[in-house]
């Protein structure tokens, strides 16, 4: 059976973690998904790991929905998610419901997430569910700010903490079904889950969590560098550098074909 956003509501009061991980192609989204995991993201992360771009920024809407419908041709299981990315929804709501109405007219997604908590952004998340489109939030670390706030932790001092926490409520009032927390204190990120009746999902945010969300080219060991916080459970790059090696040498010995 497919998970719902009712579901993920219940996982958080049930005190069942909730799974989630990128995908950005077909191939990844089908280990993915058989998996079992509860959450797929469409992240604007596949600008770095899969178009090799120095950050998210470059990623357009067109690219974004390319790679969604690819995904959404393998996932049955998990609930399908897509970051708008950047310049898609930070000019006008009207923008957001347009950029976020197209992604979910031409693939199988059924929400998107978006960074940051101004008011215009707030303004845009009530827009957004007004129209019937489910949003997630992401607050702490967020990418698409990379040369306003670097990729270091976030909100580490008493006020930037509060801030954050205050960030969190608004977005949640003004509609967001659950929020992404990256790189925080592993603290704040506790009494924010504490705080809020929707999932956190954490990425470098400790344990406390609803959730936890990881890129999977990060976990499989497919990425060229990995944040400090992520972890690396394979090194599929090596193993497939040792087959790819393999199969060249047997061509040059012409003993594949055999
Ligand atoms: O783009 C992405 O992959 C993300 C996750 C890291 C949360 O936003």
């Amino acid at each position: 059976m497919p998970i719902t956003i009712a579901q993920l509501q219940k996982y958080k009061l049930q005190h069942r973690p909730i799974v989630a991980l990128t995908a950005t192609d077909y191939a990844i989204a089908k280990m993915v998904d058989q998996a079992e995991v509860d959450l797929i993201l469409v992240g604007d992360s596949l600008a770095m790991v899969a178009l090799g771009h120095p950050n998210t920024l470059p990623l357009t809407l067109e690219q974004t929905i390319h790679h969604t419908q690819a995904v959404g041709r393998a996932v049955s299981h998990a609930l399908l998610v897509v970051d708008l990315p950047f310049l898609s929804y930070q000019i006008s709501p009207e923008q957001a419901i347009l950029a976020a109405g197209s992604i979910l007219q031409q693939t199988p997604a059924q929400a998107v997430k978006l960074e940051g908590a101004s008011p215009r952004i707030l303004h845009t998340v009530e827009r957004l569910t007004e129209v019937g489109i489910p949003v997630i939030g992401h607050l702490g670390l967020t990418p698409q700010s990379v040369y306003q706030l670097g990729y270091r932790q976030q909100a580490t001092t008493p006020a930037a903490a509060t801030d954050l926490l205050t960030q969190a409520q608004a977005l949640t009032q003004a509609g967001i079904f659950a929020l992404v927390l990256e790189h925080i204190p592993s603290d704040l990120a506790a009494q924010v889950t504490q705080a809020l009746a929707i999932p956190t999902i954490g990425i470098g945010a400790g344990h406390h969590c609803d959730g936890q969300i990881l890129v999977t080219h990060d976990l499989l060991g497919l990425s060229d560098q990995i944040p400090p916080f992520a972890k690396q459970y394979a090194n599929l790059r090596e193993i497939a550098q040792q087959a790819i090696a393999a199969y060249s040498l047997e061509v040059r010995r012409r003993e594949f074909p055999s």
